[in-house]
């Protein structure tokens, strides 16, 4: 079975209109578990990622998985005021409206090899504003990973325009 019959469609969430792609049912099923993070292996073995950055909360679950197999550490970038120590922050818009995500400013170094990882890619605002953070810092983003892109909603368009590499292993027009 292919990535996207893992994933069910809720139609009217959050809001009327919007065909919500839920990654639930994905997580759910261990094939549907395996073949995403074997896909992403894939990809990256080999590749010479220093850290993976992540982002909250979806983008935990894939980064996870796939920082403990390739050997990388993880760098969590998280919604604002959860993280203890020191921060840089950077605001965003959502496709549902506006946030704010922040990073511990200790966690890469200038010159890191960063591979961005999320579980789906929309609007592009949230990968845009992760990767403001990790350049910031000095390191380089290799490329930015998604189990599902919503192409419709330009985030992949705005990445590749930007100059990122985009790879995702799922679209739903
Ligand atoms: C969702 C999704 C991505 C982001 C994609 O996260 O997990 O992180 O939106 O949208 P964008 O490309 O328009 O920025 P959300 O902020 O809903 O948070 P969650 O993972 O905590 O549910
Ligand atoms: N599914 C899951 N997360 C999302 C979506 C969606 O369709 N759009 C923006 N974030």
């Amino acid at each position: 079975m292919s990535i996207i019959s893992y994933i069910r469609t809720i139609a009217d969430y959050p809001k009327k209109g919007v065909l919500f792609r839920d990654i639930s049912t994905l997580f759910l099923d261990p094939r549907g578990l395996r073949k995403a993070i074997d896909g992403l292996v894939m990809r990256y073995s080999g590749a010479g990622i220093d850290k993976i950055a992540v982002i909250e909360a979806r983008g935990f679950l894939v980064g996870a998985p796939l920082a403990y197999t390739l050997g990388c550490g993880l760098v969590l970038i998280r919604k604002k005021g959860k993280l203890p120590g020191s921060t840089i922050g950077e605001d965003y818009a959502l496709e549902y409206g506006t946030d704010r995500i922040e990073m511990h400013d200790d966690t890469i170094v200038a010159g890191e090899k960063i591979l961005l990882v999320d579980d789906l890619l929309a609007t592009g605002g949230s990968a845009l504003a992760a990767i403001r953070l990790i350049e910031k810092n000095g390191a380089e983003v290799y490329e930015t990973a998604f189990l599902v892109d919503l192409p419709d909603l330009g985030g992949s368009k705005k990445l590749k325009a930007s100059g990122y590499s985009v790879f995702t292993l799922c679209e739903f027009e």
